[in-house]
């Protein structure tokens, strides 16, 4: 594959269909009351393994299998969620698959990975470790790199969440996605923006990754080496989106980015646990605080339903980020 279409993201619907949930969407009037318009969260936090990363993930190692060249298994590198979704995927298509993740990765999302059956690998906290140990691994094991974003396979998986949203309200105005390598949020935008070209699509990054300002500039404005940035969010600290993602981002992202803090997702975090009763991860609860801020209520008036991507709940419920 060298660009991700529509048809790529139904064909991997068809792919995948059968082995992920069609996941429910909620709604709250408390919460359409705050944000001054009708919201619709789509609960991917109840999605297989615990993340929206399981489409992805299958998506792109049922076409490798279709390939005949998965013999050896595959490996990738993860703040967790697509690790433990590789794990899995691979698990269902019967490959052996390793799993590489910093050190500091929540104990919940190392003891997921290797509960799925894969070879669990540390390396140390930084992105150019994760991709140099998973580098290494794969000539010595000869496994394929399922990478966490820059595939346009896991791309298309991760676009399937727009078609399913769209067809449980098809009448959304906008969608806002947590975003950290952009595998979620290009995948989204390519879908959604064919099936109504005229929607919004909105990325919520922590503080410091700075997108907007390199969307408004139209570059890649981040220092190298990559860096992770210090936040509770785990699943979205990489600050650099990643080089396939990036052109999609540009081109079908809104420029305006909402920026949240720690302490707004642990209180979005706590707001969605006592209003939805939904037990969201950090990087969920970042889109949680875009609809709660203030920037929500000031957004086009025009726009009066919004689509939530609730990413992610594969939180530790033993370390809560708050007393
Ligand atoms: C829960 C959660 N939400 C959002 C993201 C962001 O996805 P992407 O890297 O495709 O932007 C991730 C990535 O790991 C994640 O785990």
């Amino acid at each position: 594959m060298s660009r991700v279409s529509f048809e790529d993201v139904l064909k991997a619907h068809e792919r995948i269909v059968s082995h992920i949930h069609k996941t429910p969407v909620f709604t709250s009037s408390s919460v359409d009351k705050i944000a001054g318009r009708k919201v619709y969260f789509k609960a991917e936090c109840l999605q297989k393994t615990g993340s929206f990363k399981a489409r992805g993930a299958l998506n792109a190692i049922l076409a490798l299998k279709d390939t005949g060249n998965s013999s050896a298994g595959v490996v990738t590198h993860s703040s967790g969620n697509h690790g433990q979704a590789v794990a899995w995927a691979s698990r269902l298509a019967g490959l052996p698959c390793s799993v590489i993740v910093p050190q500091d990765t929540t104990a919940v999302k190392q003891d997921a990975i290797k509960g799925y059956g894969a070879n669990l690998i540390l390396c140390e906290s930084s992105p150019t470790s994760r991709v140099e140990t998973c580098n290494k691994v794969a000539k010595e094991t000869g496994q394929v790199i399922i990478p966490p974003y820059d595939k346009y396979e896991v791309i298309a998986g991760q676009g399937t969440i727009a078609v399913e949203l769209l067809t449980q309200v098809p009448d959304l105005d906008a969608i806002i996605v947590p975003i950290s390598g952009g595998g979620l949020i290009s995948g989204i935008a390519t879908a959604a923006k064919e099936i109504k070209p005229n929607i919004r699509v909105y990325a919520v990054e922590p503080v410091g990754k700075d997108l907007e300002h390199c969307l408004r500039e139209g570059k890649r404005l981040w220092p190298n080496p990559p860096t992770f940035l210090d936040t509770i969010a785990d699943g979205i600290k990489t600050q650099q989106v990643g080089q396939l993602t990036w052109p999609i981002v540009l081109s079908l992202v809104e420029k305006d980015v909402f920026t949240v803090s720690d302490e707004q997702i642990k209180d979005a975090m706590k707001f969605a646990f006592q209003r939805l009763k939904l037990v969201i991860e950090a990087a969920a609860g970042a889109a949680m605080a875009a609809v709660i801020s203030q920037k929500m209520k000031q957004l086009d008036p025009a726009i009066a339903k919004v689509g939530v991507i609730l990413c992610g709940g594969n939180v530790d419920i033993c370390n809560l980020p708050w007393k």
